[in-house]
Protein backbone atom coordinates (compact mmCIF):
# COMPACT_ATOMS: atom_id res chain seq x y z
CA UNK A 1 0.00 0.00 0.00
CA UNK A 2 1.11 3.39 -1.03
CA UNK A 3 1.85 5.63 2.21
CA UNK A 4 0.45 9.12 2.36
CA UNK A 5 4.47 10.76 1.41
CA UNK A 6 4.25 8.58 -1.99
CA UNK A 7 0.77 9.59 -2.10
CA UNK A 8 1.17 13.66 -1.81
CA UNK A 9 4.49 13.25 -4.57
CA UNK A 10 2.11 11.22 -7.15
CA UNK A 11 -0.15 14.41 -6.85
CA UNK A 12 2.79 17.12 -6.83
CA UNK A 13 4.50 15.13 -10.06
CA UNK A 14 0.93 14.92 -11.92
CA UNK A 15 -0.15 18.57 -10.76
CA UNK A 16 -3.08 17.87 -8.66
CA UNK A 17 -4.14 18.67 -5.63
CA UNK A 18 -4.83 16.48 -2.37
CA UNK A 19 -7.36 18.13 0.02
CA UNK A 20 -6.75 18.03 3.90
CA UNK A 21 -10.54 18.46 5.37
CA UNK A 22 -10.18 19.52 9.32
CA UNK A 23 -12.80 17.78 11.45
CA UNK A 24 -13.56 20.03 14.48
CA UNK A 25 -16.68 17.77 15.18
CA UNK A 26 -16.13 14.56 15.23
CA UNK A 27 -19.75 14.00 13.03
CA UNK A 28 -18.13 15.44 10.31
CA UNK A 29 -15.55 13.01 9.70
CA UNK A 30 -18.12 10.36 8.05
CA UNK A 31 -19.33 12.87 6.24
CA UNK A 32 -16.05 13.88 4.42
CA UNK A 33 -14.98 10.33 3.95
CA UNK A 34 -18.20 9.62 2.02
CA UNK A 35 -18.31 13.09 -0.08
CA UNK A 36 -14.66 12.03 -1.18
CA UNK A 37 -15.55 7.87 -1.42
CA UNK A 38 -18.53 9.29 -3.90
CA UNK A 39 -16.19 11.64 -5.86
CA UNK A 40 -13.60 9.01 -6.18
CA UNK A 41 -11.15 11.59 -4.93
CA UNK A 42 -8.40 11.22 -2.22
CA UNK A 43 -7.94 13.16 0.25
CA UNK A 44 -6.47 13.78 3.91
CA UNK A 45 -8.55 13.88 7.00
CA UNK A 46 -6.90 16.14 9.75
CA UNK A 47 -7.33 17.87 13.28
CA UNK A 48 -5.37 20.52 14.81
CA UNK A 49 -4.49 20.91 18.47
CA UNK A 50 -6.54 23.86 18.38
CA UNK A 51 -9.50 21.63 17.53
CA UNK A 52 -9.10 19.31 20.04
CA UNK A 53 -8.72 22.60 22.67
CA UNK A 54 -11.30 25.28 21.20
CA UNK A 55 -13.75 22.91 18.95
CA UNK A 56 -15.14 19.43 19.89
CA UNK A 57 -12.98 17.37 18.57
CA UNK A 58 -11.84 16.25 21.66
CA UNK A 59 -8.88 14.44 21.52
CA UNK A 60 -6.06 12.89 19.14
CA UNK A 61 -7.81 9.25 20.54
CA UNK A 62 -11.56 10.50 19.70
CA UNK A 63 -10.60 11.39 16.42
CA UNK A 64 -8.27 8.30 15.87
CA UNK A 65 -11.34 6.35 16.64
CA UNK A 66 -13.77 7.94 14.26
CA UNK A 67 -11.43 7.39 12.00
CA UNK A 68 -11.17 3.95 12.36
CA UNK A 69 -14.92 3.58 12.10
CA UNK A 70 -15.44 5.17 8.65
CA UNK A 71 -12.09 4.92 7.11
CA UNK A 72 -11.30 3.61 3.37
CA UNK A 73 -7.22 3.38 2.36
CA UNK A 74 -8.45 4.17 -1.03
CA UNK A 75 -9.34 7.48 -0.81
CA UNK A 76 -8.47 8.69 2.83
CA UNK A 77 -5.97 9.01 5.00
CA UNK A 78 -5.60 10.56 8.35
CA UNK A 79 -2.75 13.34 9.26
CA UNK A 80 -2.13 15.48 11.97
CA UNK A 81 -2.40 19.20 11.37
CA UNK A 82 -0.85 22.28 13.38
CA UNK A 83 0.97 20.96 16.34
CA UNK A 84 2.24 24.23 17.22
CA UNK A 85 5.51 25.62 19.51
CA UNK A 86 4.17 28.31 20.25
CA UNK A 87 0.34 28.90 19.64
CA UNK A 88 -2.13 31.66 18.79
CA UNK A 89 -2.47 32.76 22.44
CA UNK A 90 1.24 33.08 22.41
CA UNK A 91 1.58 30.36 25.06
CA UNK A 92 4.45 27.52 24.26
CA UNK A 93 3.06 24.38 23.64
CA UNK A 94 4.48 20.31 24.71
CA UNK A 95 4.94 19.59 20.92
CA UNK A 96 6.99 16.60 21.65
CA UNK A 97 4.12 14.95 23.80
CA UNK A 98 1.66 15.56 21.30
CA UNK A 99 4.00 14.07 18.19
CA UNK A 100 4.44 10.98 20.07
CA UNK A 101 1.27 10.37 21.40
CA UNK A 102 -0.30 10.63 17.27
CA UNK A 103 2.40 7.95 16.36
CA UNK A 104 1.56 6.14 18.71
CA UNK A 105 -2.49 6.15 17.68
CA UNK A 106 -1.48 5.41 14.27
CA UNK A 107 -1.66 8.82 12.37
CA UNK A 108 0.07 8.54 8.93
CA UNK A 109 1.05 12.20 8.40
CA UNK A 110 1.89 15.10 10.71
CA UNK A 111 3.03 18.93 11.11
CA UNK A 112 4.73 20.94 12.87
CA UNK A 113 4.54 24.70 12.93
CA UNK A 114 7.16 26.35 14.26
CA UNK A 115 5.88 29.52 12.30
CA UNK A 116 6.10 32.08 15.61
CA UNK A 117 9.20 31.19 16.43
CA UNK A 118 12.67 32.98 14.60
CA UNK A 119 14.15 31.22 12.03
CA UNK A 120 16.46 29.53 13.62
CA UNK A 121 14.36 28.27 16.55
CA UNK A 122 11.87 27.19 13.99
CA UNK A 123 14.28 25.02 12.38
CA UNK A 124 15.66 23.62 15.67
CA UNK A 125 12.46 22.61 16.60
CA UNK A 126 11.46 21.33 13.29
CA UNK A 127 14.14 19.02 12.79
CA UNK A 128 13.41 17.45 15.89
CA UNK A 129 9.99 16.28 14.62
CA UNK A 130 11.15 15.40 11.70
CA UNK A 131 13.38 13.34 12.72
CA UNK A 132 10.73 11.22 15.14
CA UNK A 133 8.87 11.32 11.85
CA UNK A 134 10.86 9.91 9.69
CA UNK A 135 12.16 6.98 12.14
CA UNK A 136 8.13 6.15 12.20
CA UNK A 137 8.01 6.52 8.71
CA UNK A 138 5.62 9.36 8.77
CA UNK A 139 6.22 12.42 6.35
CA UNK A 140 6.56 15.72 8.41
CA UNK A 141 5.11 18.92 6.84
CA UNK A 142 6.54 22.41 8.10
CA UNK A 143 5.43 25.95 8.17
CA UNK A 144 7.74 28.52 7.42
CA UNK A 145 6.37 32.81 7.19
CA UNK A 146 3.36 34.21 8.28
CA UNK A 147 -0.10 32.59 7.79
CA UNK A 148 -2.46 34.58 9.97
CA UNK A 149 -5.86 34.19 11.02
CA UNK A 150 -6.04 32.18 14.01
CA UNK A 151 -4.34 34.72 16.13
CA UNK A 152 -7.26 36.67 18.30
CA UNK A 153 -7.60 40.20 17.57
CA UNK A 154 -8.22 42.19 14.08
CA UNK A 155 -5.97 41.37 11.05
CA UNK A 156 -3.79 44.38 9.44
CA UNK A 157 -5.69 45.20 6.61
CA UNK A 158 -5.62 42.28 3.89
CA UNK A 159 -4.62 44.85 1.22
CA UNK A 160 -1.87 45.62 2.77
CA UNK A 161 -0.42 42.40 3.76
CA UNK A 162 -0.55 41.39 0.55
CA UNK A 163 0.60 44.58 -1.58
CA UNK A 164 3.88 44.34 0.95
CA UNK A 165 4.33 40.96 0.84
CA UNK A 166 5.18 40.88 4.89
CA UNK A 167 5.26 37.61 6.61
CA UNK A 168 5.25 36.04 3.03
CA UNK A 169 7.65 32.75 2.96
CA UNK A 170 11.03 34.19 2.28
CA UNK A 171 13.09 32.15 -0.44
CA UNK A 172 16.57 32.34 0.34
CA UNK A 173 15.02 31.52 3.99
CA UNK A 174 13.09 28.92 2.51
CA UNK A 175 15.68 27.04 0.74
CA UNK A 176 17.80 26.93 4.10
CA UNK A 177 14.76 25.75 6.15
CA UNK A 178 14.18 22.65 3.93
CA UNK A 179 17.75 21.69 3.45
CA UNK A 180 18.57 22.10 7.22
CA UNK A 181 15.21 20.33 8.94
CA UNK A 182 14.71 17.41 6.19
CA UNK A 183 10.74 18.37 6.23
CA UNK A 184 9.09 16.23 3.50
CA UNK A 185 5.96 19.20 3.06
CA UNK A 186 6.51 23.14 3.92
CA UNK A 187 3.42 25.32 4.68
CA UNK A 188 3.98 28.68 2.68
CA UNK A 189 2.43 31.89 3.24
CA UNK A 190 1.87 33.80 -0.04
CA UNK A 191 -1.32 36.08 0.91
CA UNK A 192 -3.28 33.01 2.32
CA UNK A 193 -4.98 33.29 5.48
CA UNK A 194 -6.55 31.40 7.77
CA UNK A 195 -10.09 31.60 8.70
CA UNK A 196 -11.22 33.37 11.88
CA UNK A 197 -11.66 30.73 14.88
CA UNK A 198 -11.66 32.75 18.12
CA UNK A 199 -14.97 33.38 19.83
CA UNK A 200 -17.88 35.53 18.02
CA UNK A 201 -15.30 35.83 14.66
CA UNK A 202 -15.81 32.27 13.62
CA UNK A 203 -19.17 32.46 12.04
CA UNK A 204 -18.05 35.60 10.11
CA UNK A 205 -17.90 35.49 5.92
CA UNK A 206 -14.03 34.29 5.24
CA UNK A 207 -12.36 37.50 3.16
CA UNK A 208 -11.40 35.84 -0.55
CA UNK A 209 -7.77 35.76 -0.11
CA UNK A 210 -5.47 36.10 -3.23
CA UNK A 211 -2.44 34.47 -4.44
CA UNK A 212 1.19 35.38 -5.69
CA UNK A 213 1.83 33.04 -7.89
CA UNK A 214 5.11 34.15 -8.49
CA UNK A 215 6.15 34.57 -5.50
CA UNK A 216 5.00 30.60 -5.25
CA UNK A 217 7.00 29.99 -8.50
CA UNK A 218 10.17 30.96 -6.95
CA UNK A 219 9.51 28.97 -3.90
CA UNK A 220 9.19 26.09 -5.82
CA UNK A 221 11.77 26.78 -7.46
CA UNK A 222 14.36 26.48 -4.94
CA UNK A 223 12.86 24.33 -2.34
CA UNK A 224 11.79 20.99 -4.92
CA UNK A 225 9.58 19.73 -2.04
CA UNK A 226 5.70 19.82 -2.59
CA UNK A 227 4.24 22.56 -0.95
CA UNK A 228 1.05 23.07 1.00
CA UNK A 229 -1.67 25.98 1.40
CA UNK A 230 -3.37 26.59 4.25
CA UNK A 231 -6.19 28.62 4.46
CA UNK A 232 -7.96 27.40 1.67
CA UNK A 233 -10.95 28.15 2.12
CA UNK A 234 -12.52 31.14 0.15
CA UNK A 235 -9.46 31.69 -1.90
CA UNK A 236 -11.08 32.20 -5.38
CA UNK A 237 -10.51 29.44 -8.06
CA UNK A 238 -8.40 30.75 -10.46
CA UNK A 239 -5.90 31.53 -7.92
CA UNK A 240 -5.87 28.17 -7.05
CA UNK A 241 -5.97 25.99 -10.23
CA UNK A 242 -2.61 28.30 -10.89
CA UNK A 243 -1.13 27.39 -7.31
CA UNK A 244 -1.96 23.65 -7.94
CA UNK A 245 0.27 23.84 -10.94
CA UNK A 246 3.14 25.48 -9.60
CA UNK A 247 4.18 23.39 -6.57
CA UNK A 248 1.13 23.16 -4.51
CA UNK A 249 0.34 19.71 -3.56
CA UNK A 250 -2.10 19.98 -0.59
CA UNK A 251 -4.78 22.52 0.28
CA UNK A 252 -6.08 22.79 4.15
CA UNK A 253 -9.74 23.30 4.26
CA UNK A 254 -11.33 24.04 7.56
CA UNK A 255 -13.73 26.59 7.76
CA UNK A 256 -16.31 26.38 4.87
CA UNK A 257 -17.42 22.63 5.96
CA UNK A 258 -17.03 23.40 9.69
CA UNK A 259 -19.20 26.67 8.99
CA UNK A 260 -21.47 24.45 6.92
CA UNK A 261 -21.92 21.94 9.74
CA UNK A 262 -22.31 24.76 12.70
CA UNK A 263 -25.27 27.13 10.48
CA UNK A 264 -27.31 23.59 10.66
CA UNK A 265 -26.31 23.09 14.19
CA UNK A 266 -27.58 26.01 15.36
CA UNK A 267 -30.62 25.05 14.62
CA UNK A 268 -30.27 21.52 16.73
CA UNK A 269 -30.18 19.30 13.37
CA UNK A 270 -26.80 16.98 13.27
CA UNK A 271 -28.21 15.26 10.50
CA UNK A 272 -28.86 18.73 8.58
CA UNK A 273 -25.57 19.12 9.78
CA UNK A 274 -23.50 15.94 8.04
CA UNK A 275 -25.25 16.68 5.03
CA UNK A 276 -24.61 19.90 4.93
CA UNK A 277 -20.67 19.10 5.03
CA UNK A 278 -21.32 16.11 3.00
CA UNK A 279 -22.49 18.34 0.07
CA UNK A 280 -19.67 21.41 0.58
CA UNK A 281 -17.02 18.92 0.73
CA UNK A 282 -18.39 16.76 -2.71
CA UNK A 283 -18.54 20.53 -4.02
CA UNK A 284 -15.31 21.69 -3.32
CA UNK A 285 -13.69 18.17 -4.91
CA UNK A 286 -15.65 18.29 -8.27
CA UNK A 287 -16.10 22.14 -9.23
CA UNK A 288 -12.95 23.86 -7.20
CA UNK A 289 -10.35 21.69 -6.90
CA UNK A 290 -11.51 19.36 -9.86
CA UNK A 291 -10.24 16.41 -8.66
CA UNK A 292 -12.68 13.57 -8.71
CA UNK A 293 -11.63 9.77 -9.73
CA UNK A 294 -8.13 10.67 -8.47
CA UNK A 295 -8.24 7.98 -6.31
CA UNK A 296 -7.56 5.72 -9.54
CA UNK A 297 -4.62 7.90 -10.69
CA UNK A 298 -3.17 6.93 -7.64
CA UNK A 299 -4.21 3.63 -7.42
CA UNK A 300 -2.58 3.00 -11.20
CA UNK A 301 0.31 4.60 -10.39
CA UNK A 302 1.17 2.42 -7.54
CA UNK A 303 0.73 -0.33 -9.62
CA UNK A 304 3.54 0.78 -11.65
P1 LIG B 1 -9.33 27.53 6.53
O1 LIG B 1 -10.09 27.28 7.80
O2 LIG B 1 -9.14 28.95 6.26
O3 LIG B 1 -9.88 26.74 5.40
O4 LIG B 1 -7.86 26.94 6.80
C1 LIG B 1 -7.69 25.63 7.27
C2 LIG B 1 -6.29 25.33 7.57
O5 LIG B 1 -5.37 25.86 6.97
C3 LIG B 1 -6.02 24.37 8.65
O6 LIG B 1 -4.67 24.12 8.84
Amino acid sequence: MLNTKQIVNIAWNKKFVIPAFNIPYLPMMKAVIDAVRDENSFALVQVARLEWEKFESKSLKAVRDEYECWKDEKHVRLHLDHVPVLDEDKLFVDYMTIIDEAIALGYESLMIDGSRLSLQDNIEATKEVCMVAHQAGLACEAELGAVLGHESGPLPPYDEIFESGEGFTRVDEAAKFVEETGCDWLSVAIGNIHGAISEGTRGQKKLAARLDVQHLKALKDITNIPLVLHGGSGIRNEYILDAINNGIAKINVGTEIRQAYEREMEKGDKEAGRKAVYTKTREIIKEQYMISGTADIISAAGKI
